[in-house]
């Protein structure tokens, strides 16, 4: 009885939450219009870089904090640090690991965040390296044993409602995930290849529930938390990463790569808008609220990324509920705030709710802000085929299978980074062909 009174419950919670289903009929898309980044608030526009920067630029960035991302501290000093732990043999001899804890607060035992540095031990001058947000601890990016375990966040085993308002519950770390998700990090291909990777569990930042806001930075650091969002929190968090980065002479302060899948692929664009020290960007299937276009009715809804994380955006998108059409900005735009650094925005066939077409059109549509800086942009506007990646200024692929950080991959991330920033270790790989068919 009380099992079933439980599911019972279970499914109320359930059409709570549940939303409109999404549309996946391209016929059923209903007509759209995308807002130009090219024309300023006061209907002028914008011819050349030097306006788009000193004008446009902010007036986005602006319009971003205040209808989607909410709004972080105006400033934000570099995080005191502990100890740097490294070990110069780590990976048989490929890598010097560091390992650093960043204090949000005074406090030693109070919020915190752990950074995870691998460096290749090979290098002869300061290598690049990518920052990631990691959806697990870090001791699950790979199977070495010498990454300190993360605390982590998990839903309660013992409440077995179902509900997805059950409760979460900080747990000690736990060596039998070590190394799980080493497939989607592939850290000796990095390190083989001549970059390192930085990498920090994002609940150390702001633990992703309704609820969890309370245990993350946004209380230590405004002073009306709601005003902000978690995507913005971990965007900070990224930011913090690299002020720690900087103070490192083996990190190559030039040839920062920020990548990020899916709600931290949102989160990796908003961090790459608002900070240039992150010289190239890769969105990994970030999706609706991120690289794709949302006013394009295909895949998930405004309403759905309202309902389901509320927490996400910051106050004001919760009017956009329903009505993509009302929001002054879209994903190109975000996009376009990454100009004229490279920026790869990748999709998987798969995954439809982020609506690969969309982040497709959002990387062609771009372009026009790249073109103010004699850039090429993404170079064609027909979506080329499944696993045929196409790479100029912007990169771009959609990838067979599902939502999910894969060696193909990172594969084209590292060929994209050696193209622009000239390979380290290995000889250049040459841009894939572009696409041949019609989408
Ligand atoms: C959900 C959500 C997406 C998000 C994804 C993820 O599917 O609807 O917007 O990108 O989670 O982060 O894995």
């Amino acid at each position: 009885m009380v099992r079933f009174l439980l599911a019972l419950t279970a499914l109320a919670f359930t059409a709570l939450a549940q939303t409109a289903p999404y549309n996946f009929n391209e016929a059923k898309i209903p007509p759209y219009t995308l807002p130009d980044p090219l024309t300023l608030s006061n209907g002028l526009k914008v011819t050349d870089s030097k306006t788009w920067l000193e004008k446009r630029r902010p007036e986005l960035l602006a319009l971003f904090a205040d209808q989607v991302y909410g709004h972080g501290p105006a400033e934000s000093a570099p995080l005191r640090a502990s100890e740097v732990f490294t070990d110069r043999k780590a990976l048989n001899g490929k890598a010097i690991r560091k390992q650093v804890t960043l204090y949000f607060t005074e406090d030693n035992a109070g919020p915190q965040m752990h950074v995870l540095l691998y460096l290749p031990a090979a290098a002869k001058s300061p290598s690049p390296v990518f920052v990631a947000l990691s959806f697990n601890g870090n001791h699950t990016v790979d199977k070495d044993p010498g990454i300190a375990a993360n605390e982590v966040w998990l839903r309660d085993p013992n409440d077995i409602s179902g509900s997805p308002n059950r409760k979460w519950v900080h747990l000690l770390p736990d060596d039998r995930t070590r190394g799980q998700f080493a497939a989607n990090w592939q850290v000796e291909k990095l390190l083989d290849r001549g970059y390192g990777l930085a990498v920090v569990y994002y609940y150390d930042i702001e633990p992703d529930f309704v609820g969890g806001m309370q245990y993350g930075v946004r209380p230590l650091l405004v002073r009306d938390p709601d005003s902000w969002s978690a995507l913005g929190a971990w965007a900070w968090g990224l930011s913090r990463t690299v002020d720690w980065l900087f103070t490192d002479r083996a990190v190559d302060q030039r040839r920062i790569a920020l990548m990020g899948h899916s709600r931290l692929g949102k989160a990796a664009l908003w961090a790459a808008a608002q900070d240039p020290r992150f010289a190239l960007v890769v969105s990994n299937e970030s999706g609706k609220g991120g690289a794709s276009l949302l006013k394009r009715g295909y895949g998930e809804t405004t309403d759905h990324l309202n309902t389901a994380f509320p927490h996400w955006f910051g106050p004001n998108y919760k009017q956009y509920t329903g009505h993509p059409e009302k929001l002054p900005v879209d994903g190109h735009e975000l996009l376009a705030l990454i100009a004229p650094r490279p920026l790869y925005v990748a999709s998987a066939v798969d995954d439809q709710g982020s609506d690969p077409k969309g982040e497709f059109l959002s990387a062609v549509n771009a372009g026009k802000v790249y073109q103010l800086f004699g850039k090429k942009g993404l170079g064609v506007t027909l979506m080329p085929l499944p696993d045929q990646p196409v790479m100029h200024d912007i990169g771009y692929h959609v990838r067979t299978g599902k939502h999910d950080v894969t060696a193909f991959d990172w594969d084209q991330y590292l060929a994209f980074a050696d193209l622009h920033w000239g390979a380290n270790q290995t000889p250049k790989p040459a841009p894939a062909k572009p696409e041949t068919r019609r989408p």
